[in-house]
């Protein structure tokens, strides 16, 4: 099996009660896990490491800003935090998710590693400049750290105010995101020709498309990779409804279906951060446990996928 990357500490892990709690009823072989870390990933363009796994907004954060600050999504967030979670992905598309982030951004403790990423998602240059200066407000940030072109709309106009912001630096890295397979043969051509740090695509068990050229191209390129969509939009878990997950996910530190998502996909080397949803405090804790541990390593993966084409 792989080995977890390091830079999370047990004791940091452990900090709040809800951890403790959930460290005591871990098996032996998982609490040596905890005991290695939170598994990071380097970030190609700048050696940076990155924890796994991250959290998308779409949907599950778009709730009327004006009572996030007392909704249950602070107890979602800060246990995103406390299990070293880094990187928060939202877009101006998702209704009120960015102002969302930023008012739940500021109740929680434990936000020192924040990396925020967020997308540009409209025509022409000033209408880009405008809705970027909107996301840092509604953020509450003056340095994004990732903005990316929101489904490739206007990329060509966007790219020359990413390539100037990066230089002021106003973001750090510069990215561009899809969900739709349509789009993956002009994706291909922008990554191969232009200068991005990430891309953002889907890919998940049951859904492996982009195994055939978009991560082999992202990792010749040495450009970061985003993974949506991680459960199919929740629809893995209606898959696999009333199976039981198989006696040898355990040899890869899975104690869930959630995490043998998100393991499958986060052991592809190509794959530096994956970014599932949740509204739920149990479903967070689930998914940051995909975090630590052992990952799968190629013949395991194989395994996983004959496991899920039997059920
Ligand atoms: N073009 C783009 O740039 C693009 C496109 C699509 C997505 N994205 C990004 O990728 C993120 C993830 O994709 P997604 O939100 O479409 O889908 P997803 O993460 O594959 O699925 C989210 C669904 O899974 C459920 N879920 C999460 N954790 C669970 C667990 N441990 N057990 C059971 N159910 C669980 C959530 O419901 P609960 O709330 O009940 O947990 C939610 O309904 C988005 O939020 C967005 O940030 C970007």
């Amino acid at each position: 099996m792989n080995n977890p990357g390091d830079g999370f500490s047990r004791r940091s892990f452990l900090k709040s009660t809800c951890a403790a709690s959930l460290a005591c009823t871990l098996a032996p072989a998982f609490a040596a896990a905890m005991e290695r870390g939170v598994i990071k990933k380097k970030i190609p363009s700048s050696g940076e490491q990155l924890s796994v796994i991250g959290l998308g907004t779409s949907r599950t954060f778009d709730v009327d800003p004006g009572n996030a600050a007392r909704s249950p999504l602070v107890e979602v967030m800060q246990a995103f935090f406390d299990r070293g979670g880094q990187l928060i992905d939202s877009s101006p598309m998702y209704g009120s998710a960015e102002s969302v982030t930023g008012e739940l951004l500021k109740q929680v403790g434990n936000r020192q590693d924040l990396f925020t990423a967020t997308k540009v998602w409209t025509n022409g240059k000033d209408g880009g400049i405008r809705q970027m200066q909107q996301s840092m407000q509604r953020l509450g940030v003056d340095r994004i750290d990732l903005m990316q072109i929101h489904n490739l709309r206007d990329w060509r106009t966007h790219l020359e105010t990413l390539q100037d912001w990066k230089a002021q630096g106003m973001i750090r890295y510069i990215g561009i995101t899809t969900s739709h397979g349509r789009y993956h043969d002009e994706l291909e051509t922008i990554l191969q020709n232009e200068p991005l740090d990430f891309v953002q695509f889907s890919y998940n068990i049951a859904n492996r498309s982009v195994e055939q050229r978009l991560l082999p191209i992202a990792s010749e390129r040495g450009i970061a990779t985003l993974i949506n969509r991680p459960y199919q939009r929740g629809s893995l878990f209606r898959q696999v409804k009333g199976k039981a997950l198989p006696d040898w996910a355990s040899e890869i530190d899975c104690a869930s279906w959630g995490q043998f998502f998100l393991k499958f996909i986060a052991a592809h080397p190509a794959v530096t951060c994956v970014i599932p949803a949740t509204s739920k405090l149990r479903h967070m804790v689930d998914n940051m446990g995909a975090g630590f541990g052992r990952l799968p390593d190629e013949k395991m993966r194989r395994r996983m996928i004959d496991y899920m084409e039997s059920i």
